[in-house]
């Protein structure tokens, strides 16, 4: 009788798996902050693809840790770079099976953390305060073109910029178009807030910024909804196939309101890292039960009005669907 009444539906298509790739072999880094989760090598990820692809799950999305940053995040602009190798070599392993998808920004592969390069903040304070440096907007842009089609040459199924860098869907989608990858789709971080429930993947990532922090970019957790709207009608508007509302759990109203206006656009959330180890520390302690938390919060999410769901549980969700 609950099923024949249900309205609210979570399968494992609709989840992506989030994972961290670095150089080397037989690497299987654990994540302190994430218990469960890894940094890999390429042939470690290989595996997981395998465990994706037999739990059926929606997609993967890559994140790079390179073994050398520096102040433009040059590993990200080479074809040799981390993500292209590791995009490369999950292609040849899932082929069409799997969507592979990759995260485009510039926080993991930069020496300073910021999503972007670096200019004074304003000219007349000069370049030695470090506090007063700030992300260039319309140069990062550049850069972010070149990082895309270094992904979509390596065979990347969809492309996630993250940086809530402005004009940065208009930019990829042109770039992208120039070069013949039009039929590639972009899934736009539209909504993404400057939370503290990043805090964890920054570890994993090793991304946090240096000095300063991500507020001159990402939208402000205190400011209200209407903004995210107009994000959203934005990053469509440059062509985006696919919007985001990051982090979920705590912006659920944000969810149902991007949902509500804009119906006919598939929407994405992110269930992020820290309300992921938040329910992994409990969990460990006995005070909550994971996979009962676990499932009626990504219900939750759905009902909100999120038709896919990034979360670092989409293994242990496929799993405790299929029972
Ligand atoms: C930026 C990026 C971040 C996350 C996804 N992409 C970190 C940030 O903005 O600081 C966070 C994801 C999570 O917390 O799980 N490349």
């Amino acid at each position: 009788m609950r099923d024949l009444v249900r309205e609210t539906d979570l399968s494992p298509a609709r989840l992506i798996l989030p994972l961290f790739i670095r150089e080397g072999n037989g690497v299987r880094l654990p994540i302190g902050s994430m218990p469960g989760h890894f940094q890999l090598s390429i042939d470690e990820m290989l595996k997981e693809l395998r465990e994706c692809l037999s739990l059926q799950l929606g997609g993967v999305l890559l994140f790079g840790i390179p073994d050398h940053k520096d102040a433009v995040g040059s590993d990200a602009l080479s074809g040799e770079g981390i993500v292209a190798k590791a995009v490369r070599a999950a292609k040849a392993e899932v082929g069409n099976r799997l969507l592979v998808i990759t995260d485009v920004c510039f926080c993991e592969y930069t020496d300073h953390g910021h999503c972007g390069v670096l200019r004074p903040f304003r000219p007349e304070t000069g370049g030695n305060d470090k506090s007063r440096l700030d992300v260039d907007n319309d140069l990062t842009l550049e850069n972010l073109v070149r990082q895309s089609l270094i992904h979509a040459g390596a065979g990347a199924d969809m492309l996630a910029p993250s940086g809530m860098i402005d004009g940065m869907i208009g930019a990829i989608r042109r770039g992208l178009d120039r070069e013949h990858f039009e039929h590639l789709p972009i899934m736009s971080y539209a909504a993404k807030y400057a939370s503290a429930f990043y805090g964890p993947f920054r570890e994993a990532a090793e991304s946090a910024p240096r000095f300063g922090d991500r507020r001159s970019y990402q939208m402000d957790p205190t400011a209200g909804a209407a903004q995210a709207v107009r994000e959203v009608r934005l990053d469509l508007e440059e062509g985006a196939d696919i919007v985001m509302v990051k982090p979920a759990l705590p912006y659920l109203d944000i969810i149902r309101l991007v949902h509500e206006r804009f119906e006919e656009v598939p929407l994405a959330a992110y269930n992020v890292s820290g309300e992921y180890s938040m329910v992994k520390a409990a969990a460990a302690q006995g005070w909550l039960d994971e996979k009962a938390t676990v499932l009626e919060s990504l219900f939750s999410i759905t009902r909100a009005g999120a038709r896919i769901i990034i979360t670092y549980w989409a293994k242990d969700v496929a799993r405790w669907l299929q029972r």
